[in-house]
């Protein structure tokens, strides 16, 4: 039986490949992908994901713009990551099929109410603003949300963005303190998982034998690897949100465990850390499976076959 998900997501080049890996996968129906300021501002996102959809060939996907800004802070973007476009590295010409009518908040509350309840999958991929905004407006698809599986936060890898937080919880810290508050199964790929997914040269040399669409994967990921490789030192980057994507997949290839996720709001030191009782030291009850490790060769080997299907 198909997986229903919706992808909520900033492109940004990590964005589009777990774009493109959830279109070649038969496992999964996406109802439709929502889009959220975060990498690059709305206008851009919302642009990125439709190049992306039709080079997939589905210039037939819903997608629906979101919000524009974090619920309660001005927005911080990654260009300095992605690129002023945000998919900068490949030679892409703009989309031709429109947005979407409907803000993706809508979309999002729509789609929850009209299918089954717990048989929608949200993959977030971003800031969680989209997401809050829709349980905030209509509480009750809470309930209805099959599971959550969102990139975003850190345990041992702390931050990115900041010493204390991954770029997504930072960007609205708000809406994650929401999204962890709502009761709806969570599945968390923080840092801790992505950062042991790093593209290689023979990786990518992978990517650019599986086609078309694998060379531009390449030239993507060719273009963020060297903030990545300056920042650590490391051979490649991590290509964070395809895990999400390939969690639905293989969850076979990861391990996790079941601990309480908070988040930081108040500090301007820490804000959007996700504090998470990785140890058990608190008795406060868990809330997300927050994954620790994956298996960076089965992880690559699954979305190198997938990407040549396309
Ligand atoms: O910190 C990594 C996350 O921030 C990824 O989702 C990337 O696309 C950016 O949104
Ligand atoms: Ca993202």
């Amino acid at each position: 039986m198909t997986r229903k998900i919706i992808i909520d997501t900033d492109p940004g080049q990590d964005d589009a490949v777990a774009i493109l890996l959830a279109l070649a996968s038969p496992e999964l129906e996406v109802l439709g992908i929502a889009t959220v300021a975060g990498n690059v501002p709305l206008e851009l996102t919302s642009r990125n994901a439709r190049i992306v959809c039709e080079l997939a060939g589905r210039a037939d996907m819903p997608v629906h713009a979101g919000c524009d800004r974090p619920m309660a802070r001005d927005l911080v973007t990654a260009e300095h990551v992605h690129g002023k476009t945000g998919l900068d590295g490949a030679e892409l010409p703009d989309p031709t099929m429109p947005l979407a009518e409907g803000h993706a908040v809508d979309f999002i509350v729509e789609t929850l109410r009209r299918e089954e309840a717990g048989t929608v999958t949200l993959c977030p991929l971003g800031p969680l603003t989209n997401i809050a905004t829709a349980l905030e407006r209509a509480p009750d698809i809470a309930e209805r949300i099959e599971r959550i599986v969102l990139m975003g936060g850190a345990y041992f890898e702390v931050g990115n963005v900041t010493p204390a937080a991954e770029f997504n919880i930072y960007v609205d810290p708000e809406a994650a303190r929401a999204v962890f508050a709502s009761g709806a199964p969570i599945t968390v790929l923080p840092l801790d998982a992505t950062h042991k997914a790093l593209t290689t040269r023979a990786r990518n040399a992978a990517f650019r034998a599986a086609g078309r669409i694998g060379e531009i994967v390449a030239g993507w990921t060719g273009f963020f690897e060297r903030f990545d490789k300056e920042k650590y030192g490391s051979e490649g980057a991590p290509l964070h949100d395809p895990l999400v994507i390939a969690w639905l997949l293989r969850p076979d290839l990861f391990t996790g465990r079941e601990v309480n996720v908070e988040i930081e709001v108040d500090s301007p030191l820490t804000r959007g850390m996700t504090v998470a009782d990785w140890w058990g030291v608190t008795d406060r009850p868990a809330n997300a499976l927050f994954v620790g490790d994956v298996d960076a060769d089965g992880f690559f080997g699954l979305l190198t076959e997938r990407l040549s299907r396309l």
